[in-house]
């Protein structure tokens, strides 16, 4: 079956009401597109849970800090569609600017705290693009459950923070990174990667995989960790790292002494690419090993 393509919000909302009078439920998966088999998982995840499995394809202005960075943005769209068709997708919801934006948007959606640190700290008003497009789309698609990636962790805390705190009637799903073999998480910017820069890439996993580590070995001085797992770049002078922090995974708060799960955060720059990974770690409690 092949997934319906629809341009307009109202012709959606049509659709939706019928698949609500059904008694099914829905599932949204909002992408910028430019699909690959990480939000494959994540519209596999929302075929398992739900009746009807909206993806949403919309590369966001507002949520974009450079316009170069917006411009060359993928856009392949029946490429997509027929990703979304092959996945068992129902409706893909793909509007214009102008039908999401027909005015100055004016009412903003602006979480606190969990935005401050990392990518929050290099991208002024990217998160408040996020909430503020990602609540557009909660309340056009009015679904029972919302699914994110993991690999985009603060985004996932800001929205799950964002849905409890402004009582939205939804289940935010967090599903975790896929990767490549050599350990890459999948993104749609690993396109415009060198073939050189490719190969050097997995070694930020690798950090974070170090830091780990040092975690299950006991060490809890997030400073000595974040030392050591730097280390391991240095024999890639073509890395720049824009940050590397160890921090609580609900609010997103650096945290001095590693005591409970923390979620390890990494942005790097490799040429004119920012690249974004992250894993989840803890202490071992008695025996337990590292969980990440
Ligand atoms: P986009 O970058 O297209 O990502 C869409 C969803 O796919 C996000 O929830 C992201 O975390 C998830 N994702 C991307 N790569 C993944 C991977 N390797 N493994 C698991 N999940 C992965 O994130 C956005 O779009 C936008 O900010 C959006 C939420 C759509 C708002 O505009």
């Amino acid at each position: 079956m092949s997934a319906q393509l629809i341009p307009s919000i109202l012709e959606l909302r049509h659709a939706l009401s019928d698949v609500r009078r059904a008694g099914r439920s829905i599932g949204l998966v909002p992408t910028m597109g430019a699909l690959h088999a990480g939000h494959g998982r994540l519209i596999e995840r929302a075929r398992q849970q739900t009746d009807c499995v909206v993806v949403s394809i919309f590369v966001n202005p507002i949520q974009f800090n450079q316009r170069q960075d917006y411009d060359r943005y993928p856009r392949p769209l029946a490429e997509d569609l027929a990703f979304c068709s092959a996945g068992g997708v129902d409706i893909v919801f793909a509007p214009s600017v102008e039908e999401m934006y027909p005015s100055a948007q004016l009412a903003m959606v602006e979480v606190a705290r969990v935005t401050e640190h990392l990518c929050g700290k290099s991208r002024p008003g990217h998160f408040r693009g996020v909430t503020t497009v990602v609540l557009k789309l909660l309340n056009i698609v009015q679904p029972d459950r919302a699914y994110f990636g993991e690999k985009d962790v603060q985004q996932l805390a800001t929205i799950r923070r964002m849905a409890i705190d402004l009582d939205v009637p939804v289940e935010i799903v967090g599903v975790p990174t896929v990767r490549e073999e050599d350990g890459l998480a999948l993104s749609s910017r690993n396109r415009h990667l060198s073939p050189l820069e490719r190969r050097i890439a997995p070694a930020l996993y690798r950090a974070l995989q170090a830091a780990g580590q040092l975690m299950a070995s006991g060490t809890t001085d997030p400073q000595q960790i974040k030392t050591k797992a730097l280390a391991t770049l240095h024999p890639f002078p073509q890395i720049r790292v824009e940050y590397f922090e160890i921090v609580d995974p609900d609010e997103m708060q650096p945290v001095e002494r590693i005591a409970g799960p923390v979620r390890v955060a990494v942005a790097a720059w490799l040429g004119t690419t920012r690249l974004i990974d992250n894993i989840l770690c803890r202490v071992p409690s008695g025996s337990a090993g590292p969980f990440v």
